[in-house]
């Protein structure tokens, strides 16, 4: 079996960083394509200079032309314009739902059997797009969105609790914005509910920093958003797909009548492996947390209307 073959569309902040952490983990040979010209081939001779130092046998080509992403094993698309102080990610919608409609019928033309990770914003919205645009079975297509958002809220546990981050683990559902639901009732440190570390008022306080935790990214940075723990996300559920590891992780899946939905694409949990989203993973949800799960629900399905009137 030969290496896998990884393209990154977008060549930006997020999509360079996605390629430097795939390289360096060695997922596969990385194709970085982007409109500039220039930047993505830079980016991809100075990523692949850095193989010998990091002991890793990848290739890394930065491109133009969609003849060289031809027969890839997975795309991830980051191509789109990024939040600037006051936008919200709902914002960059017109925006981005052009680019990604684009982009995403090449990836389909030139890697018909690719497995497709979305990471442009609004991401639920953007998740739909490339399902419409590339014809694919939605199940070969995923979202990220709840491993980036989960992964704030664990780094803030961890710190306030005062353990590793790798023993905090939680759940988040509905789709990447503000009205997303961090399940609490499914936080746990170590196999113990989190409750026992920390009082509820402190836990709402956390829960609220996550949801912000874009926001709070742009607030610092002002020329754009996050992407060192965006791209890590994205690398994390593509080397589940790569190597078939089956990680149970917080996606957006096409949901074909579970949680009584059908037809978009929200964040839920759901097992990750080489067919792409191979299970969506039900739960029982207090009527506190289904009302909120449906709330964000509605949210996406009204950025979707929006996308069906673009499209
Ligand atoms: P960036 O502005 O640094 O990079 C975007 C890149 O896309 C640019 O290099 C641009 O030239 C390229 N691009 C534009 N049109 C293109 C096309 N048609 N084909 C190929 N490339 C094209 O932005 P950044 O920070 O990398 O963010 C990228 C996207 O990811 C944004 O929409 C952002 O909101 C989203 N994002 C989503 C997250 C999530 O949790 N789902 C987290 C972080 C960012
Ligand atoms: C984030 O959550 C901008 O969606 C991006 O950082």
């Amino acid at each position: 079996m030969g290496r896998n073959k990884i393209t990154v569309v977008g060549a930006g902040n997020v999509g360079a960083s996605v390629a430097a952490y795939a390289s360096a983990q060695e997922l596969g040979d990385v194709v970085v394509i982007d409109i500039l010209e220039g930047v993505p081939q830079g980016k991809g001779l100075d990523m692949w200079e850095a193989t010998p130092v990091l002991g890793v046998d990848t290739r890394v080509i930065g491109t133009n032309q969609y003849e060289m992403t031809e027969g890839s094993d997975l795309v991830i698309i980051t191509a789109g314009i990024a939040r600037k102080p006051g936008m919200s990610r709902d914002d960059l919608l017109a925006t981005n739902v052009r680019i990604v409609a684009d982009v995403s019928e090449k990836v389909a033309r030139f890697s018909p059997d690719a497995i497709i990770i979305v990471v442009s914003n609004p991401l639920d919205a953007m998740v739909y797009t490339t399902w419409k645009k590339s014809g694919f079975h939605p199940r070969r297509i995923l979202g990220m969105a709840g491993v980036l958002d989960t992964a704030r809220f664990r780094s803030f546990l961890a710190e306030e609790i005062g353990v590793s981050v790798e023993d905090v683990h939680a759940l988040v559902l509905g789709g990447h914005g503000d009205t997303m639901v961090p399940l609490t009732r499914y936080c746990f440190v170590g196999g113990i509910p989190v409750t026992n570390f920390i009082s509820p008022d402190r836990l709402e306080e956390i829960v609220q920093r996550t949801r912000q935790g874009g926001a709070e990214i742009v607030n610092l940075l002002k020329t754009g958003s996050a992407y060192y723990a965006p791209a890590a996300s994205a690398v994390l559920m593509a080397e589940s797909v790569l190597r078939d590891k089956k990680r149970l992780l917080p996606v957006a899946a096409y949901l074909d009548g579970e949680f009584n939905e059908k037809g978009l694409f929200v964040g839920v949990p759901a097992i990750l492996g080489a067919a792409g989203v191979e299970k969506v993973v039900e739960l029982e949800l207090t009527v506190e947390e289904q009302e909120a799960f449906e709330k964000s629900v509605e949210a996406v399905r009204s950025l979707v209307k929006e996308v069906d009137q673009l499209l």
